[in-house]
């Protein structure tokens, strides 16, 4: 008799768990990886809702003085995984990468909260003023001008390492001679033609090399860096995890945080215009210094219905292209327009779709009033584990799993799915 998915994703959370965190799949990523924790978290919260709350608290444990939760931590040094530690030369305790990522944690936390009881509360009060904090480092060291909208100074900030949206930013790039020879690790664990290209890795560690160069001075690497583009996806994220921390401030009686969490969520509305693109008919990421903007809908854009921004004019624009979207696919919600220029189904952010996009663009589908979309994301996400198993991503075409194996985040997605609408989304 074949083991029921839900167990199977209970295994994948125990066997990747580290003691307090856990890795994102063995191999590919042995370390913590910051929005992967936030979503591991929801997958324990299934069924262990004190090691939910660990994964949350250990992200905590990389904090930078000035607020940054970054994206990856290296606990323990494993020679299987290429840029390391010393390439990145941040010289925190523990080691960790110079920038961030998605800040989903806050979202989790108040869903943990609103699930749960004293216990919950009482672990989200101590999480609260880190998380303040972290959000307080996006808006000031992201968005120096307070323009409303948020960069990112790396791809890999995004959590969309090599979506064609970073083409704009990274064509504009030069890499300098003495990046050196460098042997990566990742293909030597999944296919290269499922992952960045040569050309792709050299940009980003020229990034790398100008931060580690200028001891990750944000200031210095905002405006003097390689690369500076505003993502969708860290917007709409931090839009939402805003929203939800005023939620829990309001709930706590932290009143002096709920006029600056006010003043940031307006503040992210308006800057989101920044990103908004008639021709593409959504928000597309923009190249900070030239102001260009990206040439197609992503699973990124369709996040403005979770962050809540858009007027409704621009709703049903971004709700028509999604349907078209979902329309030339066989499972939703793709990584690039199949339309566009430069769909890949099978490399990575340039087509593939990702649970964890997913179980985000669902519930603002669902939050928004578009429950039939909200249905068709839940639904494809279950079928393509019942069809491939818990890998990475998956192509949108055939269903066929790629990348890593056992990956963390799709089996905890599985999990949430299940224990929050399984019996519907299986209707
Ligand atoms: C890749 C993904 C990123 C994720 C990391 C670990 O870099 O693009 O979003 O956090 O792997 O899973």
């Amino acid at each position: 008799m074949s083991v029921p998915l839900t167990d199977q994703a209970t295994t994948i959370l125990r066997t990747n768990d580290r003691g307090g965190y856990t890795v994102p799949t063995a191999g590919l990523y042995p370390y913590q990886w910051n929005w992967d924790s936030a979503f591991a978290a929801l997958g324990f919260a299934a069924f262990d809702r004190h090691r939910a709350w660990r994964e949350l608290e250990t992200i905590f444990d990389g904090q930078w003085a000035d607020g940054m939760a970054p994206h990856i931590i290296f606990r323990k040094f494993d020679p299987s995984y290429f840029p390391g530690p010393n390439i990145w030369g941040s010289r925190t305790d523990p080691p960790s990468s110079g920038h961030s990522q998605p800040p989903v944690v806050a979202t989790i936390a108040r869903w943990l909260v609103e699930t749960g009881n004293a216990d919950d509360e009482k672990r989200a009060r101590a999480l609260f003023p880190k998380l303040i904090a972290w959000h307080h480092w996006f808006h000031r060291a992201r968005d120096p001008d307070q323009t409303g909208l948020v960069s990112i100074i790396h791809p890999w900030e995004s959590g969309r390492d090599n979506c064609p949206d970073w083409d704009l930013g990274m064509n504009r790039m030069t890499v300098p001679n003495d990046l050196g020879d460098y042997h990566r690790r990742d293909t030597d664990w999944v296919d290269a033609d499922e992952r960045p290209t040569h050309e792709t890795y050299d940009r980003y560690l020229t990034i790398l090399k100008f931060g580690r160069e200028c001891g990750w001075d944000h200031t210095e690497v905002y405006r003097n860096g390689p690369f500076l583009m505003a993502d969708p996806c860290v917007q709409f994220v931090l839009m939402r995890a805003d929203r939800d921390l005023l939620a829990l401030a309001e709930r706590f009686g932290e009143t002096e945080a709920v006029p600056m969490l006010q003043g940031w969520i307006d503040q992210s509305r308006r800057g989101a215009d920044l990103m908004w693109s008639d021709t593409v008919g959504g928000y597309v990421a923009r190249e900070m210094r030239t102001g260009e903007l990206s040439t197609a809908i992503t699973n990124a854009s369709v996040l403005a219905f979770y962050a809540g921004a858009g007027t409704s004019e621009q709703r049903a624009t971004l709700i028509e292209q999604a349907r078209q979207i979902a329309d030339q696919c066989r499972y939703v919600f793709p990584s690039w327009d199949p339309r566009a220029d430069g769909f890949e189904s099978r490399r990575y952010w340039r087509g593939p779709v990702w649970s964890v996009m997913n179980w985000m663009i669902a519930r603002g589908f669902s939050e928004c009033g578009y429950d039939d979309l909200a249905h068709r994301v839940q639904r494809d996400t279950l079928a393509m584990v019942v069809q491939s198993g818990f890998f990475e991503y998956f192509d949108p075409l055939s269903g066929e799993g790629l990348g890593g194996p056992d990956f963390t985040w799709t089996a905890a997605i599985h999990l949430a799915l299940q224990a929050e609408h399984g019996a519907q989304a299986a209707a």
